[in-house]
């Protein structure tokens, strides 16, 4: 029934999942409760009126089925079949598959996006767009720092590309206040913005949005799936309206935060005791933790779960494999604080298992 598989006598710090008892089950049924037939319709192509002013506003914004469902619209109507994108190194692992179903070929922008060489690349193999998560990014937990943002956008204006930013992070901060987005700093295009409730208020409702300019909404609402069936889960959207208008997204938000906050500093406090080099993210949901020379994130994977722990190797985050052999991601959303605790001791013993065997 759902996507997380339990692994008896393992602590599985791999899945960025929200902790199940942090879903707002009652207040999201409350939401649902006053709707009418319009709910139960077919909706509007871009999504209900109520919602779209909450996200952004009518005609630059789109209601999607979450950041992937976002993401996989956007290969179809800025990209073809053979088209090279560039993303960002590392990056969130799973829009791969997405890009790649497309028929799309991606390649590693460089490091940091460096604007000289980031300028060099982009004449050499004429992207559609760049794909990246720079806020509170999946898999390392960094942010671009604002310098870095502005040059970003200069870049994407003079060389006439897009870039695509995958936001699902945004709200979940612990520290201070988020970065602006992309979208803000530049006023619109040449970004294409990703929103999504996966993370704030539940994966399983599948919706999340686009932000971008009117002509791309305009190709977004012609889609032929769109025409026929109308906007894309729109009982969902209807309900999402209410649960903003009504001050519950706040509400929970800020519980989340707090609850979010305890893991992440029950985590990154335990490794800190025993593993150096452990960063501290200000927002989202993972670690990004180095690992001593000569122990490798694949080779210690088995190590790991046989002291019962698990988590993603570094290698993943890259198109092509070729990086993060020294790095494995840590996700903190899924445990409580006590359990983090308790992975983080397995965590230690099998590194520390792993560097005596070198
Ligand atoms: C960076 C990033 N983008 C997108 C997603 C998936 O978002 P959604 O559930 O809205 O499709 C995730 C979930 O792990 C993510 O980390």
């Amino acid at each position: 029934m759902i996507q997380f598989e339990e692994r008896p006598g393992i602590l599985d710090l791999s899945w960025g999942h929200p902790r199940p008892d942090l879903l707002p089950v009652r207040e999201w049924a409350a939401a649902g409760a006053g709707l009418d037939w319009r709910a139960l319709t077919y909706g509007a192509d871009a999504g209900p009126p109520a919602l779209l002013e909450a996200l952004g506003g009518v005609g630059r914004t789109f209601v999607t089925g979450g950041t992937s469902h976002g993401l996989a619209l956007l290969t179809q109507v800025l990209a073809a079949p053979g088209d090279v994108v560039l993303v960002d190194s590392p990056t969130y692992h799973l829009a791969f598959p997405i890009l790649t179903d497309r028929g799309l070929r991606p390649v590693h922008a460089p490091e940091g996006l460096a604007p000289d060489a980031l300028r060099a690349l982009i004449r050499a193999c004429r992207p559609r767009f760049l794909y990246l998560v720079p806020t509170f990014g999946n898999p390392t937990g960094r942010s671009l720092p604002p310098d870095r943002r502005r040059e970003l956008i200069e870049v994407a204006r003079q060389e006439g590309i897009l870039l695509v930013e995958d936001d699902t992070y945004r709200e979940l901060v612990y520290d201070g206040v988020a970065p602006q987005a992309l979208w803000e700093v530049a006023g619109g295009g040449p970004v294409v913005r990703l929103g999504s409730f996966a993370k704030t208020v539940a994966p399983g409702l599948r919706l999340g949005w686009i932000n971008a300019e009117p002509e791309i909404i305009t190709r977004l609402v012609r889609l032929g799936y769109v025409h026929s069936g109308g906007g894309v889960n729109h009982a969902t959207a209807v309900t999402m309206a209410g649960f903003l208008a009504d001050g519950a997204f706040g509400r929970h938000l800020v519980a989340l935060r707090g609850e979010y906050r305890t893991q992440r500093n029950a985590l990154v406090d335990a490794l800190r005791e025993r593993i150096a080099g452990v960063e501290s993210p200000a927002g989202g949901w993972f670690l990004w933790v180095p690992l001593p020379v000569g122990v490798e994130a694949d080779g210690l994977l088995p190590i790991a779960e046989e002291h019962g722990v698990s988590f993603v190797p570094g290698t993943r985050f890259w198109a092509d494999g070729s990086g993060g052999r020294d790095r494995i991601r840590l996700s903190f959303s899924h445990l409580p604080a006590a359990d983090l605790m308790r992975a983080a001791g397995r965590l230690a013993d099998a590194v520390a298992a792993a560097v005596h065997k070198r």
